[in-house]
């Protein structure tokens, strides 16, 4: 998609649609007001709101077929909420829904006024990663699928605003969102054509395309690794297990910090032995989305460049119940020696990414990120609208959230203490790998903890925030790429490196 802005009067632009932002001023009963002082506009909202068909309420829209005095085929005026709530974040949405009410329409291009309310290159770069977001579409394989994808998206914006900067906001946030769609697309991919092979080939891939080092590994190397944990979740499966390391090591980066991005690869998670129930259980073909957030988040990394060094593994595997298959009880010993008692093998996340942290350690990183579809219980405890973030380390956690806050990806702290730990003692081995029905995020979180050792860690449960389970106005129902913006952010402003 192409985004142009245009610094005209709104109403003299040509398109097939112009969309303009309202917001509503009321206290108890609507007072909508446009968000562009064009007269043209004015004159053709003024009798919609008299009749109270315009409120301004968020995302409501109300549209005109060839209105007089304006260049445009048709005018949406779009909802933008209270005046005091339209930020940045909102301002995202509201993009998305033009674009997805563009695509509903078969409409394929359209102009957007930005609010002046905001700093016009933030609007531009919220605006775009909206409208690039917004035009996912999770028909892939249906033969009537539309393909309805936009072709061009112009931002209308004062003439004062500096077009320099608010092109180069419009491309830093382009490639935020087509990163984001990227783990989206991988996420979408059923688990039979989304095997561990297959997704480490597409980490590859896109490791190719934008210039990053990539290693792939299969069983031989997990084994001499002594990847025990890791090789316990695939010895069940007809598919091989891979081992992804994406390296981004721009030569002008200190040799410190080293930030390592580890992702759960999981393309099928069964339960194993410990199988779960039918109903359901089809959607944990998105059970990889933390290696798909991390993909995606290399990708921004390699082509928005921060002066940083970034490793990021990837354990993939399947979770299958086979004659091969582990059982409850076994014992399993983590590549830093740990032993542990597996007493569910669908707890297998946290065997994976054992692994995982630890092979990040040993290639260097200094720092700690993991993300996971890990537990149903963060489900529970967050439902679906924040991801859990778990940490050993408060200053990491504090510099990590305020890149949440700038990218409106909502996450929300959980404890991490020693009392949790005693839930994961085994009578056997070092720990075992459930601790009970309560607090089971916390345990889970826990249980990765042991494998960090002193490193600072954050560990983020996606389970409940990968996968929208309701459409938005601005968002299919569907994978929701969330995390890699503020990964993304993150790797972006990481506090300890010198810019
Ligand atoms: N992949 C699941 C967690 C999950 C649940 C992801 C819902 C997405 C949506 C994970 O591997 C799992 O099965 N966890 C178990 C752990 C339990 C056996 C201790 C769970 O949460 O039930
Ligand atoms: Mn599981
Ligand atoms: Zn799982």
């Amino acid at each position: 998609m192409k985004i142009a802005i245009d610094q005209s009067a709104p109403s003299a632009i040509a398109t097939a649609l112009l969309v303009i932002p309202v917001i509503d001023n009321g206290d108890k009963t609507p007072a909508p007001e446009l968000l562009s002082s064009d007269p043209v506009l004015q004159a053709l909202a003024a009798p919609l709101i008299a009749a109270a068909d315009l409120t301004g309420k968020f995302v409501e829209p109300v549209w005109l077929l060839s209105p007089a005095g304006v260049s445009a085929q048709r005018i949406l005026f779009l909802g933008a909420g209270k005046r005091d709530k339209l930020c940045i974040t909102e301002l995202r949405k509201l993009a998305g829904a033009a674009a997805r009410f563009a695509k509903s329409k078969n409409i394929n291009s359209f102009v957007l006024i930005l609010p002046s309310l905001l700093e016009a290159p933030a609007a531009a770069q919220a605006a775009t990663e909206g409208v690039i977001t917004g035009d996912f579409d999770v028909d892939t394989y249906r033969s009537d699928r539309k393909d309805q994808q936009l072709a061009e998206v112009t931002l209308a914006v004062a003439s004062e605003a500096d077009a320099g900067a608010v092109y180069q906001a419009i491309a830093e946030g382009a490639i935020l969102a087509e990163s984001q769609n990227l783990t989206r697309t991988l996420a979408l991919e059923p688990s039979n054509l989304m095997t561990p092979t297959i997704l480490a080939e597409r980490a590859r891939a896109m490791c190719e395309e934008v210039g990053l080092a990539c290693e792939v590994y299969g069983p031989e190397k997990i084994k001499e690794l002594k990847m025990g944990a890791f090789w316990s979740v695939s010895q069940g499966s007809e598919e091989e297990p891979r081992l992804v390391v994406m390296r981004y090591e721009p030569a002008t980066a200190p040799a410190a910090p080293v930030l390592g991005l580890v992702g759960k690869g999981i393309t099928f998670d069964s339960g194993g032995v410990s199988i779960k129930p039918a109903d359901g259980m089809e959607k944990m073909k998105y059970d990889m989305c933390g290696a798909a957030t991390m993909i995606g988040a290399m990708r921004a990394i390699a082509l928005l460049k921060p002066n940083l060094r970034v490793i990021s593994i990837l354990c993939c595997s399947e979770n299958m119940p086979d004659a091969k298959a582990q059982k409850p009880g076994d014992v399993q010993f983590a590549m830093n020696g740990k032993s542990i008692e597996v007493i569910n093998t669908d707890a297998e996340g946290r065997l994976v990414l054992a692994d995982g942290l630890c092979y990040a350690r040993q290639l260097g990183a200094t720092h700690l990120i993991d993300a996971a579809t890990l537990t149903g219980a963060v489900v529970v405890a967050l439902g679906y609208h924040n991801v859990g973030v778990f940490t050993n380390d408060e200053e990491f956690a504090e510099d990590f959230t305020a890149s949440t806050l700038r990218t409106g990806e909502k996450m929300w702290r959980m404890p991490v203490d020693a009392d949790y730990f005693d839930h994961i003692r085994s009578e056997i081995a070092d720990i075992k790998n459930t601790g009970g029905r309560w607090g089971g995020a916390i345990t889970a979180a826990m249980f990765l903890k042991e494998f960090v050792e002193d490193k600072p860690w954050i560990h983020l449960d996606i389970a409940g925030t990968a996968w929208l389970e309701e459409a938005k106005a601005w968002m299919p129902k569907g994978p929701s790429g969330v995390a890699v913006r503020s990964l993304v952010d993150f790797a972006r402003h990481m506090p300890s490196v010198p810019k």
